[in-house]
């Protein structure tokens, strides 16, 4: 049995006030149609297709970020029944087809996988993802006649007794493929809206059931700013507690962002005002905060970083940053670094044991293990035109104030004399001072002020 997945992603979404497209607003840091790609990707589905519209050049440049994704687009936003018309060759392919909103964020793999089960246990032509919910405000309605689902009913075009309904549709169904294109042509756009909605087929279809989630918050979606805070607000709440069953603390969750992806290990304390995003993953026994922002970072364990910005960078163990430091990306920080105040380190590994402890830039350096910077040094790697690497052997001391002109070496065990701006490799175990006479002129000081006088 082949099985494909449409999502729909053409709305314009006029409710967001938003000159793009609303399945790209965010929930956590990502993207509504990323959390749906997501579970669709973890099911397996043999196609997966996504329905553009609506600035289709910026929702087709984020699909373009996964593999093996169709994109079919839809020329006029005419409703959900006409989204789905223009995948009709993805449905051709298939033998069951999963239609989802590319704005309800929260369908997950387990309720489609149930679902698909009663879909063919009970030889549906449609099988719809309901649930109950507290406010079923902006969502269609499960109509039921003597207990048996009969048809959905847009909020619009339900009459008062309708509107009272709780039961409501997620906007996920499966469909039996031949079925569907049989019915999307039957589709008109006689209702409230004017538009061709999917939810219709329901009444034209012959076998139909619901498969009512026990979990609500699948169905919800969002079609307004209010809506999607309160999505932001359920999804962080549930990721910090997930953490906490995982044996991450809080000291309190004041400020604290983390994303959906992201993992952590035991006896780790996340601090207030930190948000860590992306595919980060961090070790056990870490402090991370106050006020740090982590983005695609490998972090290892018993590391501190206080007051830390750090993307796209990996951390191993016993490391300590900060406060006031960023790591950019392609960064390496060796086991046992410690990284001080107002220090930047770009596309850089800076090896075991090193010290960068205050007001430094290191970019695009090779850094041995052993090294200690003194404060105010800078690697100057760009000369206006293209970028140098700098490179720096183990148990180099950087005297305070160093300038490393990049291309340049400095050797093992060598020295650079505070103040020295170095141009030329540096041979190991050597000392170099780049530096003017000092000249001490006595008494200086009163001679001027008498002159001034
Ligand atoms: C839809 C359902 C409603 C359900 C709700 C769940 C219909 C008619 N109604 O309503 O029963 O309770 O979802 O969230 O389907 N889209 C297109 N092209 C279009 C129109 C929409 O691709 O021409 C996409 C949108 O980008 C969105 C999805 O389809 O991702 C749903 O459209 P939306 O307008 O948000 O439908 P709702 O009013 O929420
Ligand atoms: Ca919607």
């Amino acid at each position: 049995m082949k099985t494909a997945c449409i999502i729909l992603a053409g709305g314009a979404g006029k409710r967001m006030k938003s000159e793009r497209p609303k399945v790209l607003a965010e929930v956590l840091c990502k993207p509504m149609l990323g959390w749906v790609l997501d579970a669709a990707e973890q099911f397996g589905f043999d196609e997966i297709a996504v329905v553009t519209g609506f600035r289709a050049d910026l929702t087709g440049a984020y699909v373009s970020s996964r593999q093996n994704v169709t994109i079919c687009h839809q020329p006029e936003q005419k409703g959900t029944g006409d989204a789905v018309r223009c995948a009709a060759e993805v449905i051709s392919r298939c033998d069951n087809v999963c239609v989802l909103n590319g704005d309800a964020p929260f369908i997950d793999v387990e309720t489609l996988k149930a679902s698909l089960e009663l879909h063919q246990t009970s030889g549906s032509d449609v099988t719809v993802i309901t649930a109950a919910i507290d406010d079923p405000q902006g969502y269609g309605r499960i109509i039921r006649k003597n207990g048996e689902f009969t048809a959905i009913r847009e909020q619009k075009d339900c009459s008062p007794e309708e509107a009272e309904i709780c039961e409501v549709n997620s906007g996920a169904y499966w469909f039996n493929a031949a079925k569907l294109s049989e019915t999307l042509p039957k589709l008109s756009t006689n209702n409230a809206a004017g538009e061709y909605y999917l939810t219709d087929c329901v009444e034209i279809m012959q076998r139909r059931s619901a498969y009512t989630s026990p979990n609500p918050d699948i169905v919800l979606g969002a079609n307004t700013r209010g809506a999607l805070l309160e999505l932001n607000q359920l999804a962080r709440i549930r990721k910090l507690s997930q953490l906490m069953e995982e044996g991450v603390s809080f000291i309190t969750i004041d400020g604290i962002i983390i994303g959906s992806d992201v993992k952590i290990g035991c006896d780790t304390t996340i601090l207030p005002n930190t948000v860590i995003l992306g595919n980060t993953v961090i070790g056990k026994g870490c402090v991370i905060g106050a006020n740090s922002h982590i983005e695609n970072c490998k972090i290892g364990n018993n590391v501190q970083l206080n007051n830390v910005q750090a993307y796209d960078s990996v951390v191993e163990d016993d490391v300590k940053i900060g406060p006031f430091a960023q790591l950019r990306p392609g960064t390496t920080i060796r086991q046992g670094v410690k990284i001080g105040d107002f220090v930047e380190i770009k596309n850089s590994d800076i090896g075991v044991n090193t010290a960068v402890a205050h007001l430094t830039y290191v970019g695009d350096s090779d850094v041995g293990r052993g090294v200690n910077f003194g404060c105010g040094c800078v690697t100057a790697n760009y000369d206006g035109i293209n970028k140098f690497r700098t490179k720096i052997g183990d148990h180099a001391f950087i005297g305070c104030n160093t300038n490393l002109i990049a291309p340049v070496e400095i050797g093992e065990n060598a020295t650079t004399a505070a103040g020295s701006t170095i141009t030329k490799p540096v041979p190991a175990n050597s000392l170099a001072v780049e530096r003017g006479q000092v000249r001490v002129i006595e008494n200086w000081g009163k001679n001027a002020l008498r002159k001034k006088k």
